[in-house]
């Protein structure tokens, strides 16, 4: 075993097609093959403690570790092989279509996507459709309820429950690999909404905010299932995801950066100057979905019956935010700022009332806001530092927001009253279309917000090829 073993860090190694995700965005292509050395493999240090239950023992005897395989010098292709097939194959019909600018044959019953608001709709929905015939992912079974394998569906960490459940125990996601070694890419169930719910009580100090008990749990079960399946070292967690809306979901890797180096974070926060890296990471929007609803009422008007310019409603979270509502709290009636509502006024009523709807940051960059917004027609202005919006691989936001700098606050009436009607009736047309990539279907659809997480997995894994050199 430990000969196997020792074989098979220098046996696998990543490389990254570092230029696919800019495929998306350019009508050329180059790959640039950058070659991680795998020498030592990663040190982990010892954690103790929080061990992680197991609750279904896998039927070990199904598994044939590639390097199994790979160690008695066979010819057999691995299914590692077979995988890496499929993307290459992939790869070359996305760019064929690229080149050609020709559709792939539709999805049954599905759209296909043309507007102006895709960098490249041709290799958006080639892609789409690629994910749709091929895409596996694998969902760890070890662990226990409620810290993994759960996750809350309502309020506004909702997205990262409602696709851990999407996905687990359970699921028929058609995206759900019945075996690890038809997986493309592994997620670890764990929701740090939870753990932060049930783990992180009482809170009296300040040591009780430490987020090491987060860390090492996450370590731990790391550490089970690379001792327990050949996936995690294979691809040093490459090739592994972990879906988070909750604010401290970028701190799980702080503590262990070497064990985190390529492993792929799906995250609210999507704050570059918080470690989130847009090429690797995934930036996912934040939805406030209200118990038992997978969105709020539609109360969107036609743009003629949208009286007020500019409209804004919370709390004074963070710096933007008291810069906007300092400037323009219950200052002005055609830019609504409010702390709070007036009484009797609803909320998702104003914004589809609205022609822009503003979108500061708040604790947090992300805010359901932008979601909100684009349900109820309203054009999303974007106030915000180091932001990573959602799906900026496919979508060019450009078409249907409008960014607006922070120390541009105080302009923020003239910066819109000068948007032209043929300018915004495009805004709010894109909005309109750019709609369905938002919504949330359980089961999940084509072309939907939770499919929308799923290609930008997709496309990540595109981005790099596991080989046996
Ligand atoms: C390939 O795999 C099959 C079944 O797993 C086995 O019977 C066969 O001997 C293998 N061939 C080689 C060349 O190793
Ligand atoms: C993966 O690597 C770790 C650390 O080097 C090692 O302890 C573990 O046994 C390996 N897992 C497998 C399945 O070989
Ligand atoms: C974050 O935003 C600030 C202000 O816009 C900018 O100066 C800084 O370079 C950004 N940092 C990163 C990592 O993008
Ligand atoms: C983004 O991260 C930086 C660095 O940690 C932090 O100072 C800033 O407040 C964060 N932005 C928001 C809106 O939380
Ligand atoms: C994105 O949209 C903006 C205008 O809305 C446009 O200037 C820019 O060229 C677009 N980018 C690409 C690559 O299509």
């Amino acid at each position: 075993m430990k000969v196997l073993k020792s074989l098979l860090s220098p046996l696998i190694f990543l490389v990254f097609f570092l230029n696919f995700l800019l495929v998306f965005f350019t009508p050329s292509y180059d790959y640039h093959l950058i070659h991680i050395h795998s020498d030592s493999g990663f040190t982990v240090s010892s954690i103790k403690g929080n061990h992680v239950p197991q609750r279904h023992e896998f039927p070990s005897n199904n598994i044939v570790p590639e390097w199994i395989k790979f160690g008695h010098g066979m010819k057999n292709k691995t299914s590692l092989d077979k995988i890496e097939e499929g993307l290459a194959r992939t790869r070359s019909v996305i760019q064929k279509t690229i080149r050609s600018k020709k559709y792939a044959t539709p999805i049954k019953d599905s759209f296909v996507p043309k507007a102006s608001i895709y960098w490249n709709p041709h290799a958006f929905h080639q892609s789409h459709v690629e994910m749709m015939k091929r895409f596996k992912v694998w969902v760890y079974e070890e662990g226990e309820q409620p810290l993994v394998h759960d996750g809350p569906v309502n309020n506004k960490y909702a997205i990262e429950g409602q696709f851990i459940d999407e996905m687990d125990m359970g699921s028929k996601s058609p995206f759900k690999a019945t075996h690890p070694q038809q997986a493309h890419l592994f997620l670890l169930p764990f929701s740090v909404s939870k753990v932060i719910h049930y783990i992180y009580k009482p809170r009296r100090s300040k040591s009780d905010y430490e987020p090491d008990r987060l860390q090492r749990l996450v370590e731990d079960y790391i550490h089970i299932v690379a001792n327990k399946y050949p996936y995690w070292n294979r691809s040093k967690g490459a090739d592994h995801f972990l879906v988070s809306c909750h604010d401290w979901g970028p701190r799980v890797s702080y503590a262990n950066r070497d064990l985190f180096k390529h492993f792929i974070r799906v995250l609210c926060n999507a704050n570059t100057s918080e470690g989130f890296e847009p090429n690797r990471d995934v930036s996912i929007p934040e939805v406030y979905l209200p118990v038992g609803k997978l969105g709020p009422a539609n109360t969107a008007q036609h743009p003629n019956n949208r009286p007020i310019l500019a409209f804004f409603a919370g709390g004074a979270h963070g710096n933007i935010r008291k810069k906007l509502l300092k400037r323009w709290k219950d200052k002005d009636k055609n830019v609504q700022v409010h702390e709070y509502l007036p009484e009797g006024q609803d909320y998702t009523k104003l914004m589809g009332l609205s022609k822009f709807c503003l979108c500061p940051s708040g604790h947090e960059v992300a805010s359901p806001r932008v979601v909100e917004a684009i349900y109820a027609g309203c054009v999303p202005v974007i106030i915000s530092h180091n932001y990573s919006l959602p799906f900026t691989d496919v979508l060019n936001w450009s078409h249907f927001s409008l960014e607006i700098a922070v120390d541009k606050i105080p302009q923020i009436k003239i910066i819109l009253q000068s948007v032209s009607k043929d300018k915004y009736m495009e805004l709010y047309y894109n909005v309109k279309r750019v709609q369905r990539h938002f919504v949330i279907n359980r089961p999940a659809k084509p072309f939907d917000l939770i499919h929308m997480i799923l290609h930008s997995l997709w496309l990540r894994r595109l981005n790099f090829q596991l080989i046996a050199s």
